[in-house]
């Protein structure tokens, strides 16, 4: 019998998704000091395919290492979480490793899952990767992070908690002053008591990380280089791919390594739905994505700075990885 399942899925409410890409890029590209493309737009559905592929590559640790500790104490961590709880989930992504803490859950209570995605691509695997699950309804939010958030915490009932779940590191794509900001506002939307799991990865040697963001495969080099051909497609440009190159190098003082597109050759760029011609000078980059590392004591601090305190900590020794739950206090 095939499983019953149960999903809705609630869609944007963004007025004109073109014209706020279009805005986003024009104030990027024309930065004075170093252009820059922010790096959600990097998550459509070809961006999002290619992520699960860079999750699965040899070199790419991360995903594996905190899928490892989910599956080791999913038990553990939900006991730790006041029940019952409605669980919502920051850029889910396919969410496969977010099973674990579902079918724990689903042994205890009967869970709402809320995925909050701007990739609606994202939100469709993650309904088929987790909708066979019993006692699981899953509601997809095609939503930037806090206003998903914003919605759930609105729709949930007098009686039940909150656990949000920012897996996979995601927190490291915020500088750390923007981190800080970025969980104070999730605080802020949290009852005392409600948690967050939240994942981070970990400071370790830098031709480890520079292998994991530039694999000898090309798959990264494709998603970063992908940004330009989504310009192309959505906003009319004609950037030549093949004239730009994927980059990819720790930043020693943000302790981030940087995912940046290089041009090969001096060259001009027409981007007509963003009214915008931008000239990009031989070696000049466009700045798409920063993922940023911690120490674990470190994290810790930065959850009570947030309005948190650190409950517990679970950390892979073969790839440095810390899983964090957080309770709101
Ligand atoms: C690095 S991936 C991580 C996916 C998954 N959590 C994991 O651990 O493998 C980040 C996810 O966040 C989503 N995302 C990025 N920016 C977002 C935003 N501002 N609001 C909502 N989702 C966002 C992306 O679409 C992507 O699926």
């Amino acid at each position: 019998m095939r499983p019953k399942r149960h999903f809705m899925m609630t869609h944007a409410i963004t007025a004109d998704p073109i014209l706020e890409f279009a805005a986003d890029v024009r104030a990027g590209l024309t930065k004075p000091d170093q252009k820059e493309l922010p790096s959600k737009y990097l998550y459509d559905s070809v961006g999002s395919g290619l992520f699960e592929v860079i999750s699965v590559l040899p070199e790419y640790g991360l995903t594996r290492a905190d899928e490892r500790i989910l599956r080791t104490h999913a038990s553990e961590i939900v006991d730790r979480v006041p029940r019952p709880v409605v669980v919502a989930e920051l850029g889910s992504g396919s969410g496969k490793k977010t099973r674990w803490i579902l079918e724990a859950l689903c042994r205890l209570q009967h869970t709402s899952y809320c995925p909050i995605e701007i990739s609606r691509a994202a939100l469709a695997m993650c309904a088929r990767e987790l909708g066979d699950i019993e006692s699981v309804s899953i509601v997809g939010f095609e939503r930037e992070y806090l206003d998903g958030l914003l919605e759930v915490a609105a729709r949930r009932q007098k009686h039940q908690h909150l656990m949000v779940l920012f897996l996979g590191s995601t927190i490291g794509n915020f500088d750390r002053t923007a981190g800080e900001r970025f969980l104070k506002e999730v605080r802020r939307i949290l009852e005392p008591g409600d948690s967050l799991l939240l994942g981070t990865d970990l400071l370790k040697p830098i031709h480890q990380l520079i292998r994991a963001y530039d694999d000898p495969l090309g798959v990264t080099s494709a998603f970063n280089l992908h940004l330009l051909a989504r310009v192309n497609r959505e906003l009319d440009a004609d950037f030549y791919l093949s004239r730009f190159e994927h980059v990819g190098f720790y930043h020693k003082a943000a302790r981030s390594v940087e995912l940046h597109i290089r041009s090969r050759d001096s060259q001009a760029v027409s981007i007509p739905a963003a009214d915008l011609t931008v000239s990009f000078d031989a070696g000049e980059t466009n700045w798409t994505e920063s993922c940023h590392k911690y120490a674990s004591e470190e994290v810790r601090h930065l959850a009570k700075q947030a309005g948190f305190y650190c409950n517990a900590q679970w950390i892979d020794r073969e790839w440095p990885f810390a899983e964090n739950l957080l309770i709101a206090e």
